[in-house]
């Protein structure tokens, strides 16, 4: 049954178009999970790989990254299939559509994607709805990325994450702030020398106020390209430090690829290039910013690679959608180990 269900999923992620396939196979498990039979595909919790990242007890290390569950519709699911976190949006404060379709392109001989999607979500008011629907059902860290709209200007863009975060600070036990999506034109000018240190005094400021309001600490996470040079990986870090943020996450898809589609590759092709971003950010942190791996994660070879890197957090995407709850399991395993 559990092998029949696995390979299920597996084959409905071939056979149909990319962005269709995801639709559906989240579907399946929506269903399974109805059916109460989720148990059968799951991963058994492993008690002695829990642990507390600022303040915040995860029951593993292996999460979910940002744009699997953009709308906050599938999180518990994920959680139940085993996922110590999972990290919903990108959230814009609008309803987007996206880029036009198709804009999601499988490479599967290289196990890569390519996508360029663009933010496509249901806005803040109805993400913020279904989390407060599903999260009752929720067993795990919730992440919540928000990312600014696609029409609001780059000098403007600090408002969309302030409302952004007054929204979601409650609900979220993370918030991850996303300047590094190749797929919203101008989204990469925030993390330049000239926007970068406007945008995190903002942020920074804004947050001093919701703890005191909220009498809460959210930590927030800065989502980074593997596109950055040197230089402004450097800055971007100690911009970021400078003004509180409580670590980074490493890292987003990269632009830099030679597939005859526009977008941000995923994937085996990303694995060496975020490894050694990875590396970097790893280098020029402070020791007290958290470290979330994400990028071309595909075996448990790589999970073990990042977490020796000083990674403190691993998560899926690609990998999960190419090798499915095998992945998940041989994830969850090494990283406990
Ligand atoms: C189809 C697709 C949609 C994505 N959407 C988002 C998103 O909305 N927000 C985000 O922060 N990252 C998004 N990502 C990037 C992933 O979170 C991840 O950082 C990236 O794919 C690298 O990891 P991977 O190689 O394991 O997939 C998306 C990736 C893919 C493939």
């Amino acid at each position: 049954m559990i092998k029949f269900l696995e390979d299920l999923t597996l084959l409905t992620l071939r056979i149909f178009p990319a962005e269709a396939a995801k639709n559906i196979t989240l579907r399946l498990l929506k269903l399974i999970y109805s059916l109460n039979l989720i148990g059968l595909v799951a991963s058994s919790n492993i008690e002695k790989s829990k642990i507390n990242i600022k303040n915040l007890s995860f029951k593993n290390r292996i999460g979910i990254a940002g744009g699997l569950d953009k709308n906050a519709e599938y999180f518990h699911i994920l959680s139940s299939l085993g996922f110590g976190f999972v990290e919903v949006g990108t959230v814009t404060l609008e309803p987007q559509a996206g880029n036009p379709k198709p804009r999601i392109f499988r490479f599967f001989k290289d196990k890569t994607i390519v996508n360029s999607l663009g933010f496509n979500n249901a806005g803040s008011v109805q993400v913020l709805k279904n989390i407060k629907k599903y999260k009752p059902m929720f067993d795990g860290i919730l992440g919540i990325s928000i990312g600014k709209s696609k029409n609001t200007k780059t000098k403007n863009a600090w408002q969309d994450y302030l409302h952004l975060m007054d929204y979601f600070y409650l609900e979220a036990d993370y918030l991850a702030i996303n300047i590094s999506s190749p797929n919203t034109q101008n989204l990469r000018e925030l993390s330049s020398h000239e926007n970068l240190e406007f945008l995190m005094e903002k942020i920074s400021q804004k947050k001093v106020q919701l703890v005191d309001m909220h009498k809460k600490k959210t930590p927030i996470f800065v989502k980074l390209s593997p596109d950055e040079t040197d230089d402004n990986l450097k800055n971007l870090i100690a911009v970021s430090e400078k003004n509180n943020i409580d670590g980074f996450i490493c890292c987003n898809t990269s632009s830099e690829h030679t597939y005859p589609n526009p977008g941000g590759m995923s994937g085996a092709m990303l694995t060496k290039k975020a490894e050694n971003i990875q590396k970097k950010v790893a280098q020029l942190k402070q020791e007290k910013s958290s470290l979330i791996a994400s990028g071309g994660v595909m075996s448990a070879s790589d999970v073990k690679i990042r977490l020796t890197n000083s990674a403190d957090l691993v998560q899926l995407y690609t990998g999960y959608i190419y090798k499915g709850n095998s992945l998940l399991k041989k994830a969850l395993k090494i990283s406990s180990s």
